[in-house]
């Protein structure tokens, strides 16, 4: 039962990088802030980032301007609401990394 074994400690392993918080891996924390860009983003913006005509087309937001992606986000900016009493700092940041992986940023570069 090798297989059953392995799958246990990768099992293992996710719970144990997730426990670490903020040293998420990048690869884990753009798939934590798809699933949260799905459920709260993509209505206004699109699939993978493919505007729909309705919010900000997000693959041309500069990779150099996260204060200004958490400012929008929490306060909301024109016809998009604020997120701030619905998503925590964390979670716009998993969103943010989201955003860096499809658009296919640098992780150097990323970095406030
Ligand atoms: C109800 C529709 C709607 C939803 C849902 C929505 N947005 Fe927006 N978003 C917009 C619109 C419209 C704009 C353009 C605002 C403007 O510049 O007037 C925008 C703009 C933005 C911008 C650009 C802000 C700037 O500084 O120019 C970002 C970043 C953004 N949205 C991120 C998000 C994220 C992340 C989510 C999910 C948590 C989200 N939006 C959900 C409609 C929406």
């Amino acid at each position: 039962m090798s297989g059953r074994r392995h799958a246990l400690l990768a099992l293992a392993l996710v719970a144990a990088s997730a426990a670490a918080g903020a040293q998420v891996p990048p690869a884990e924390a753009a798939e934590a802030g798809r699933k949260l860009y799905v459920s709260s983003c993509t209505r206004c913006h699109g699939i993978n980032l493919v505007t729909n005509g309705i919010g900000f087309d997000l693959r041309t937001f500069p990779q150099n301007d996260k204060e200004r992606f958490v400012r929008s986000v929490t306060n909301g900016k024109g016809a998009m609401p604020a997120w701030g009493a619905t998503l925590k700092a964390e979670q716009i940041d998993l969103i943010w990394a989201y955003i860096g992986s499809v658009n296919g940023w640098k992780p150097a570069a990323s970095a406030p």
